[in-house]
């Protein structure tokens, strides 16, 4: 019988590095083994745990949380692969440097996880989840992906957001361009409105946070092998060739590292349809009914209604941008919407 019970410190644990990761100056998190493979930080228990945490599921008859393929890739993307290709080629290199930062920055924003408090699930669960992942979600699995994210500043320990700085600069040298604004953060219009009242909202909120973080996941993973193939495009980056390609075998570390927060994810949503929930008013309600009635709404919400209001946002920074470069200009913006599809 696999372990299925992990103290916060095992789910924390870290391999025995042969080799720390180091890049441009920054101590970065994860290292390499003997042979100088890269392994994810925090995953020597991590991965088995959510290993056996998934079979165990399957034994009782469930499953991990289907996602449509479809959610894996954007429905669009703007701007597309040979808009940026046509920018970087034209010297308008500011709006991938800005892409690449602001990934930077909302990884950044994902050390949240670590500092939120989220309800007990079990007060909710009729049974006992100590032996699951949703019993370690505060047992250290959204800590140790909270840390993926936006590392340990005061250990002096960089994660994904310094690492996609060391992407940019590796790709760019450094520049003196400013940093951008962020995209605003778009709630769901109603967010107010309770979609699953049968239970408590700190928890609905909870479940939705899950979710929404597994979409963001998922989304993140188009964007990095969007990037990465920019990257290692040989039209592209041709006086900094060997810093690109570093630049993208550090995408791949990041990408590595992604895995888990998908894996994790999805057995806990999957765990979540299995169990029986209890009612606010002292009933109990199969899990897999919330479970599928707040997923189509957030996918709904995630794939129809953000990117509409993304698009026009980002549509109206970005020709500003191709305007405003010295490099830019108006017939490279018409040369640019031309290329739209
Ligand atoms: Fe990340
Ligand atoms: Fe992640």
């Amino acid at each position: 019988m696999a372990q299925l019970v992990y103290s916060e410190t095992e789910i924390m644990s870290d391999h025995d590095y042969a080799r720390s990761h180091e890049a441009m100056g920054h101590h970065l998190h994860g290292g390499f083994d003997a042979e100088g493979n890269y392994i994810s930080p925090r995953t020597l228990v991590r991965n088995p745990a959510v290993e056996a945490w998934t079979e165990a599921l399957r034994e009782r008859g469930g499953d991990i949380l289907h996602v449509d393929p479809e959610l894996m890739e954007p429905a669009e993307r703007y701007p597309t692969e040979p808009q940026m290709k046509l920018l970087l080629q034209e010297g308008v290199d500011q709006v991938f440097w800005n892409s690449l930062t602001t990934t930077g920055l909302l990884e950044a924003r994902g050390r949240f996880i670590v500092d939120r408090e989220f309800p007990d699930l079990q007060k909710i669960i009729v049974e006992d989840i100590s032996e699951l992942a949703i019993g370690h979600l505060s047992k250290g699995m959204l800590n140790a992906h909270g840390l993926d994210e936006g590392g340990e500043p005061e250990k002096g320990i960089g994660a994904h957001d310094v690492m996609w700085f060391v992407v940019r600069d590796l790709a760019f040298d450094v520049r003196d361009y400013p940093i951008p604004q962020l995209p605003e953060f778009l709630g769901r219009p109603d967010a107010r409105q309770q979609l699953a009242p049968e239970i408590p909202p700190a928890c609905e909120q909870m479940i939705l946070f899950m979710m929404n973080l597994l979409l963001i996941e998922y989304g993140a993973e188009s964007l990095f092998s969007f990037d990465q193939r920019l990257l290692l495009d040989a039209d592209l980056f041709k006086d900094r060739r060997d810093q690109a390609n570093e630049a993208a075998e550090m995408v791949e570390r990041i990408r590595q590292d992604e895995v888990v927060h998908v894996t994790s994810l999805r057995v806990d949503l999957g765990e979540l349809r299995a169990v029986t929930f209890k009612t606010v008013d002292g009933g109990t309600v199969p899990g897999a009914e919330i479970i599928d009635r707040l997923w189509a709404s957030i996918v709904h919400f995630v794939r129809v209604e953000s990117p509409k209001q993304q698009r026009e946002q980002q549509t109206r920074t970005i020709e500003r941008t191709i305007l405003e470069h010295p490099k830019g200009g108006e017939s490279v913006l018409a040369r640019f919407r031309a290329l739209e599809v």
